[in-house]
């Protein structure tokens, strides 16, 4: 399952970034203030009834989380910004949090681990998502506030900025399979919630440039799939695979591009979709989105599909212009049992489209932690790091040793 290569060591640059990454809500606890806060609170929102209210308990417990970094032998690390927990009430902004994040930001840099910093990963301060939430009339002036406010507080100690984390799962979630908040079901609200969310992009990419200049490297973590056919012969299936390719995975860089306002590419990628036309699936652009019989699966159910990264890593490097980074890339794999090899079939993916001329300049693993995987609750286990939900103690997997083997070695 290594896909393109075959046997030979495949080695990264000196300059490569080996790296993990999180996000404030499924590793944090304790903030009371953000939507999914609430959502977690209404009945059969989430699956097991689990809730984000403690989760990893990072916000007390981060130090070692660098400890744990540091061990590994990260380069670098992704990690988000709880806007909730900055500006928990409209008008107001709790120093305090900025200054915890300042300390976390500057041991990451005395680690020599260079911060990414994620300014939206899926999450909203209550009092934005009582007014609209991404559709209210002011979000992306809101947006541009704080990305402002984030960049003066924090801008001296990130060079590396994500605005918004996978905007399209976010429309999709929220405003078409109503699994996410704000529980709508609505194809035109998902379309109107991707054009707030790119307008959004667009005003934080110019304040965070405006505030830092060239200091500040910003871009969006998209959400990419590959989608293929089931029956490649069928037109049906075709025309299903190419529109859902080009409305669910493609329309949002695309726009961006048009706009000039990133100056990296992320990609989060996952699996990929073999997709059958069907009706039924109108909602969901008529795919049916299915699993070829006896592929290899995720604890999630989520085929495994590293030749997908490779493709995507070196036609979006080309279409861009601008340097890829692989803003997550991971698994749920509770006994540890796939992890490994997953992670050397992607990562050689990655060596090979460098190889092949595409400036991909890191990988983020998802995830440092097992954590609170949003409507899937704490069943799914994405950690290099094992966490034990009783005590919140940390334990490094086979697959973490290995990753840190790979990152000390620059090859796989
Ligand atoms: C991505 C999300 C991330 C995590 C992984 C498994 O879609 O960005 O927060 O939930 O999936």
């Amino acid at each position: 399952m290594t896909g393109r290569g075959g046997g030979g060591a495949r080695t990264f640059p000196p300059s490569f970034l080996f790296g993990t990454a999180t996000a404030a809500t499924q590793i944090e606890g304790g903030c009371t203030t953000s939507d999914w806060y609430a959502f977690a609170r209404e009945p059969g929102r989430i699956k097991d009834g689990d809730r984000p209210d403690v989760a990893c308990d990072s916000w007390n417990l981060w130090e070692s989380d660098v400890a744990l970094q540091r061990r590994l032998g990260m380069g670098a690390h992704r990690l988000s910004i709880e806007w909730a927990r900055i500006v928990p009430r409209e008008g107001a902004v709790d120093h305090a949090a900025l200054d915890h994040y300042r300390r976390i930001l500057g041991a990451l840099g005395d680690a020599g681990i260079e911060p990414m910093v994620t300014l939206h990963h899926f999450t909203l301060p209550l009092w934005l998502a009582a007014r609209g939430g991404v559709l209210a009339p002011d979000f992306a002036a809101r947006f541009a506030d704080f990305a402002r406010l984030a960049a003066g507080a924090l801008g001296d100690l990130a060079r590396l900025w994500v605005t918004i984390n996978e905007p399209n799962v976010l429309a999709a979630q929220g405003y078409l399979l109503g699994a996410w908040p704000p529980a709508k079901k609505s194809l035109p609200g998902a379309l109107r919630a991707n054009r707030a969310l790119l307008e959004a992009h667009v005003a934080a990419y110019r304040a965070l440039k405006d505030a830092r200049g060239d200091a500040a490297r910003v871009g969006v973590a998209y959400h990419l799939r590959v989608a293929q056919p089931e029956n490649a012969r069928s037109l049906l299936d075709r025309a299903a695979a190419g529109l859902f390719g080009r409305v669910f995975t493609d329309a949002f860089p695309a726009a961006v591009e048009a706009r000039g306002a990133q100056d990296f590419f992320g990609i989060n990628y996952y699996s990929r979709d073999v997709i059958r036309f069907s009706l039924r699936h109108a909602a969901e652009l008529f795919a049916d989105r299915r699993i070829p019989a006896g592929a290899p699966v995720s604890d999630l159910g989520w085929e495994i599909y590293p030749e997908g990264l490779g493709a995507l890593a070196r036609r979006w490097a080309r279409r861009s212009g601008v340097p890829v980074y692989v803003t997550e890339n991971g698994i749920a794999d509770a006994v540890d049992d796939r992890r490994g090899d997953f992670l050397v079939a992607h990562l050689r993916e990655v060596a090979g489209a460098i190889a092949a001329g595409a400036d991909v300049r890191g990988y983020f693993h998802w995830s440092l932690l097992d954590n609170f995987e949003w409507a899937e609750g704490y069943e799914p286990r994405f950690g290099l790091v094992e966490v034990d939900y009783a005590t919140r103690a940390r334990r490094v997997r086979a697959s973490g040793e290995l990753y840190a083997r790979i990152a000390r070695e620059r090859a796989v």
